[in-house]
């Protein structure tokens, strides 16, 4: 029987049905590294963060392949066997045990068992299969970050005097932080009681809350700054961030950091205080700590004032060359000057989808997904697809078929499309609907 491969950063691995659903586009942009590349603004971000987590203290891991197993993406972090995270429609699979990293929390597990310095960050690019705007793209960017203390090497074993002792180290800041709830929740954050005394859990949480607090107000008083560069007039109410419950299959407990920024709360990372399982199965069961994971992209589209996701995957000079010099000199940073928008080319298409779960009959595959029309639009139109939006949707009343309608906002990035270009692009939008979803167009 004859094998499909694909290759990814140079190796070749056995793809196999029905897994294998990553499409050409995104297999080719796994070689782009756009965190690695000097100057671009994803690397610029990354570098910000850095240099707040700074070596020897932290290691630094930028290089790991985005090809992972189910293990170490789901099984190694406690994700149970049916979290809606491992399907096909949310994940891109190469077989059953293979996929494209869905968050750079894969590579805890190895991290934990082969650092030899205190933290450790971890920069990558990361894949999901979602919905299509100006603000996600298949491919984005995540950090993520650790910081241990070992039982058997702090002095007298005393963890809480340690992790304080590190917390007054810690630069200060005067921002306003509102942090409303207790450390614990008893049924959704518990005290992880076997491994940790309240008073271990709380320093740990302190130390976290410190540290994340202070790179967020870095990046942020780098926005600010590259604000009032483009905008000598730029005022903006004080920065303010807030701290609420949050909830992961590997922290416990965990927090969201949430920052007040030009009018808008806004999420900017995922952290707690390590599930000692980690730690364990990385046979470094007398290690005790946090982690945490932010998503670049959005920040850097705050910081340098980018309006549109795909504009990170842009070649064009008239992008690039605006951040030359920015990698080797942080603080010469400033806002991205959009260069001429070109018209969006709106189309609308309506079809009847073949079947729902409840008429399928249980037949799985049959099951209409929203993703499968999203990476459809955008296998065919590329990075040439603004935005693919439900606009409408409804039942017949007597077949009880069901008919939904998109807008596709079709919008080259550097040049202006045609009609002709753009309904040709459509048409085959509309030709692969029904060739490959089965749905019947109206
Ligand atoms: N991996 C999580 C996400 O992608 C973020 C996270 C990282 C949360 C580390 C806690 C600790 O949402």
């Amino acid at each position: 029987e004859s094998t499909s491969t694909v290759t990814i950063r140079g190796a070749t691995h056995p793809t196999q049905k029905p897994w294998f659903n990553v499409p050409r586009n995104i297999v080719s942009k796994t070689s782009r590294r756009l965190h690695l590349q000097n100057d671009h603004p994803i690397a610029i971000t990354r570098q910000i963060i850095q240099a707040n987590f700074p070596q020897p203290t932290y290691k630094y891991y930028n290089e790991y392949s985005p090809v992972v197993t189910t293990k170490q993406n789901f099984d190694s972090l406690g994700f149970p066997a049916d979290h809606p995270g491992r399907a096909l429609t949310d994940t891109y699979y190469l077989n059953e045990k293979l996929l494209l990293r869905t968050h750079t929390s894969a590579h805890q597990a190895d991290t934990f068992r082969a650092n030899e310095s205190d933290g450790y960050l971890i920069s990558a690019d990361v894949y999901r299969r979602d919905a299509i705007d100006r603000s996600h793209y298949p491919i984005f960017h995540q950090m993520e970050g650790a910081r241990s203390w070992d039982r058997n090497k702090v002095p007298n074993g005393d963890i809480v005097a340690a992790v304080m002792e590190d917390i007054e180290r810690l630069p200060k800041h005067d921002v306003v932080v509102e942090d409303p709830n207790p450390p614990m929740h008893p049924e959704r954050n518990p005290l992880q009681e076997a491994h940790h005394s309240a008073a271990e859990a709380e320093a740990l949480g302190k130390h976290l809350k410190r540290s994340l607090e202070n790179m967020v107000v870095d990046i942020f008083t780098r926005a600010k700054a590259a604000a009032i560069k483009d905008d000598p007039d730029f005022v903006d109410e004080p920065l303010r961030m807030r701290w609420v419950e949050a909830y992961f299959p590997f922290t416990s407990p965990s927090w969201e950091l949430e920052v007040y920024y030009a009018g808008d709360w806004l999420e900017v990372l995922g952290c707690g205080v390590v599930k000692q399982e980690l730690y364990i199965n990385a046979n470094v069961p007398s290690q005790v700590g946090w982690a945490f994971g932010i998503g670049i992209d959005r920040i850097a589209m705050l910081l340098f004032k980018i309006p549109d996701i795909r504009l990170f995957w842009s070649e064009d000079e008239r992008f690039l060359s605006q951040f030359t010099g920015v990698s080797a000199s942080l603080d010469t940073l400033k806002r991205f000057v959009p260069f001429s928008k070109h018209p969006p080319s709106p189309r609308d298409v309506s079809f009847w989808i073949r079947s729902t779960s409840s008429a399928a009959g249980g037949n799985d595959k049959a099951v209409f997904h929203e993703n499968d029309v999203m990476e459809l639009v955008r296998s065919i139109g590329g990075d040439e697809v603004e935005s693919v939006s439900l606009i409408d949707e409804f039942v017949h009343p007597k077949t009880g078929r069901k008919s939904l309608a998109y807008r596709i906002v079709y919008r080259h990035l550097e040049r202006t499309l045609t009609g002709k270009e753009t309904n040709a692009l459509h048409e085959r939008v509309r030709n692969a609907l029904v060739e490959r979803l089965g749905v019947e167009l109206r």
